[in-house]
């Protein structure tokens, strides 16, 4: 009996991958490779190349692997691009969801953890979020994931699965710096680049409604989001028929852009680059932390890394990968 990680060859896939495989799980990965690299995968992790919005080959990968559980992270999850191309998103985030979850209600596998974000929040007007703070999403990125949650939990409901919808707040850091970096257009790898041509890292706005006018946020280290997708696993082996849970994964700590920047510039040797505020970027909240208490109640998780591991892990992955 196996566990599938649909997206297990991109980068938080790949991490937990090996959090799973450490915990003496077996499991398969089910990627398409439009964006995952099979070179992340550990020896000996059977890689089934396919798109989630294929059916048949998910009917014969649940069978063949005699799936107990999916960890469900596959999904297109650039905000700016979700704004342009929409469809693209409804389709592989939430159809791509519905085909998953049809194939798994006729395999009778019944566990499933969802990859969900902060973004399905949007502007929240509080100093934390709770699981129950309105969802009020402010991207088609932001809605294909609260579609998404919608459709887990009346699956659930409908059909007795196990289920659990993980919020990720901001990921960062590296576990391995073989596994390299995300590559994505988030706050670490843009400054790091920016730092490594020479350049002043930007700050998108510093009028903002904070203490030093630039956006807070919740960073969280991807072996700590690794660590909770395998914690929710596991609660979900013994949990019963129509368990249902939504949790923020989080630290509860809020870090400005500003700090975030300074400790980069610290960690690379690089203080005499000053950052360079330029315009805001649309659609940017002004502080959303995670209240991080559900999840430590109900699966006993806690992050174990701050936001210093964060910096070196990232800066050591970038210098893997960037040489
Ligand atoms: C963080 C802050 C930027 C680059 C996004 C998604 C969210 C989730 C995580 C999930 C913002 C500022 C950035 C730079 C800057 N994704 N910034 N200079 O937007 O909080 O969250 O990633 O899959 O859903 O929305 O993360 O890292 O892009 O930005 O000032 O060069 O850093 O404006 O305030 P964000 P981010």
């Amino acid at each position: 009996m196996s566990w599938m990680i649909t997206g297990g060859a991109g980068y938080i896939g790949a991490h937990v991958v090996r959090a799973m495989r450490a915990a003496g799980q077996s499991v398969v990965v089910y990627d398409d490779l439009s964006t995952g690299d099979a070179a992340r995968l550990p020896d000996g992790v059977p890689l089934v190349t396919a798109s989630v919005l294929d059916r048949a080959r998910l009917d014969a990968a649940l069978a063949e692997h005699r799936v107990r559980g999916v960890v469900h992270i596959a999904a297109k999850k650039q905000v700016g691009e979700s704004v342009e191309r929409p469809l693209l998103y409804y389709r592989e985030n939430v159809t791509g969801l519905q085909t998953l979850l049809g194939a798994m209600v006729d395999a009778g596998t019944e566990r499933l953890v969802f990859s969900s974000s902060a973004a399905v929040y949007g502007m929240p007007d509080v100093e934390t979020v709770t699981e129950d703070t309105p969802c009020a999403p402010m991207s088609p990125y932001g809605e294909t994931k609260l579609a998404g949650e919608w459709l887990v939990r009346a699956a659930a409901r409908a059909h007795g699965l196990r289920v659990a919808s993980l919020r990720y707040f901001n990921v960062a850091g590296a576990a391995t710096p073989e596994l390299g970096d995300p590559g994505a257009y988030n706050l670490v790898p843009m400054v790091l680049e920016r730092i490594e041509a020479g350049l002043p890292p930007l700050v998108f706005g510093d009028d903002y409604p904070t203490e030093d006018g630039t956006c807070v946020r919740d960073y969280i280290h991807v072996s700590d989001i690794a660590d909770a997708h395998l914690a929710a696993a596991e609660h979900l082996e013994t949990a019963p028929a129509a368990t249902e849970l939504t949790l923020n994964i989080g630290r509860g700590e809020g870090v400005s852009v500003r700090e975030m920047i300074d400790r980069l510039l610290a960690a690379t040797g690089r203080t005499d680059l000053h950052p360079e505020t330029v315009e805001r970027r649309p659609g940017d909240p002004a502080r959303i932390v995670a209240s991080a208490d559900r999840i430590r109640a109900e699966l006993g998780w806690s992050a174990a890394h701050d936001v210093d591991q964060m910096i070196t892990s990232a800066v050591a992955g970038r210098r893997h990968t960037h040489g």
